[in-house]
């Protein structure tokens, strides 16, 4: 094999990515390192295993990070900022982390100083569009390989072609399904999924209860914010990624957090997802209604506009973009004020916000009382309403009857 050319692989430890360690020697020569980052999908002391499974396939190093922090910083921190949900409905759970992986090949890559990176994406996905437009925007100097797109095998002749090489390959349970996951939920395709009209069987769901599980009790739980960051649970102050997982746990005793959609996909086709966020949810509408009673109307009717955008270029792979970075700016400012607490009712796969305050709220009581102590000038309305209806009058007087 040619000596020294070394590309950097996201590895995940799975079928793929393990025999595409293998895949990439034989075929396009490289040395392979593996890079596996922890992001909050693993259970304790699973991240070695994954680190040697790449060594046991045949990697010649194999790298796994701790990026939970960083992922809970930099990339879910300013999802919450911008109620970042795309169609809606869809919180980002794969979309926030690609760009994240992506900086750590491109920082692995330069370590060891290797000339490509690679993904273990098909072309079917935007998982592809995201690693690939990350590495452009940040190192556009790196090569980008693809080897399961390029070599397109079914999982039994991935298994065939391992076994042929004794390639120590994982062969789990061979589940229908597949599964992405992080700090920030977790998604599941394939298999019945793909029939829109099926309901999901409850053996795809992981960290949500079915509702016939839940308690028959409504739990309470009040999320403190500081400008638009959560901080505390219930008065405890938290760390962000401790925080997420405390309130994932906590939504997802009451069922809460599944979604069941019809996606766009970036590459043209409508795909069937299912999604399980307890924590994003619930920190969402929590986010939500604190900038309701935080935002000034014109400020907070430009920042809805702004945040649907601003979701379509996380989920299309323009995170590192110059409109994402702009957006980002008006985010940033808007978030100065986001400061209060959210009471939030646990229940029966919902989470509803059930009180909210902030020593920043715009809410004034007196203004907006029917009671004695009504502040509102309500004689000012008279020369309002007129004014304001002024233009509908004079069309109606001149224009109306126009067809
Ligand atoms: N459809 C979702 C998205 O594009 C989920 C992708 C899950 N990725 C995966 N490799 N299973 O964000």
């Amino acid at each position: 094999m040619s000596a020294s050319k070394t590309l950097v692989l996201a590895y995940s430890g799975g079928l793929d990515t393990s025999v595409a360690i293998r895949w990439l020697q034989e075929n396009k020569g490289y040395d392979v390192i593996a890079c596996a980052a922890d992001i909050g999908q693993a259970q304790p002391g699973e991240m070695d295993r994954v680190r040697q499974r790449a060594l046991d396939c045949g990697a010649v190093e194999s790298v796994v990070v701790d990026a939970q922090e960083e992922y809970a910083r930099d990339f879910v921190a300013p999802a919450i900022a911008a109620n970042a949900m795309y169609m809606g409905k869809y919180p980002l759970v794969s979309a926030l982390s690609r760009p994240l992986i992506t900086r750590h090949l491109v920082a692995t890559a330069e370590e060891y100083g290797a000339s490509a990176i690679a993904h273990g994406c098909t072309g079917k996905g935007n998982d592809q569009v995201r690693f690939e437009v990350t590495a452009m925007a940040i190192a556009p100097e790196l090569t980008v390989e693809a080897p399961i797109r390029e070599w397109g095998l079914s999982r039994e002749e991935s298994i065939g072609w391992a076994q042929e090489r004794g390639i120590p390959i994982p062969v789990k349970k061979d589940s229908p399904y597949s599964f992405d996951e992080n700090l920030w939920g977790r998604t599941a395709e394939c298999g019945v999924l793909e029939d829109p009209w099926a309901s999901p069987p409850e053996e795809v769901f992981e960290r949500s209860a079915a509702l016939a599980d839940t308690p028959d009790e409504p739990e309470e739980l009040t999320l403190s914010f500081e400008r638009g960051l959560p901080v505390s649970v219930d008065g405890e102050p938290m760390a962000l990624v401790d925080l997420i997982a405390e309130v994932d746990r906590r939504a997802g005793v009451h069922g809460i957090g599944r979604i069941d959609m019809i996606e766009d996909r970036l590459v043209g086709i409508k795909s069937r997802e299912i999604y399980e966020c307890p924590g994003a949810l619930t920190l969402l509408a929590a986010h939500r209604d604190l900038e309701d009673l935080t935002l000034e109307q014109e400020l907070a009717q430009e920042k809805r506009a702004v945040e649907g955008r601003y979701a379509q270029l996380i989920y299309n792979g323009l995170w590192y973009t110059p409109l994402k970075r702009a957006l980002d700016a008006f985010i940033d400012v808007s978030q100065r004020y986001v400061t209060g607490e959210v009471r939030m009712q646990l229940f029966k796969g919902h989470a509803a916000v059930a009180g909210r305050r902030s020593d920043l709220a715009l809410y004034d009581h007196d203004l907006a009382t029917y009671d004695a102590e009504d502040a509102f000038d309500h004689t000012q309305s008279e020369g309002f309403v007129k004014l304001w209806g002024l233009p509908t009058k004079v069309w109606s007087q001149k224009q109306a009857d126009v067809r």
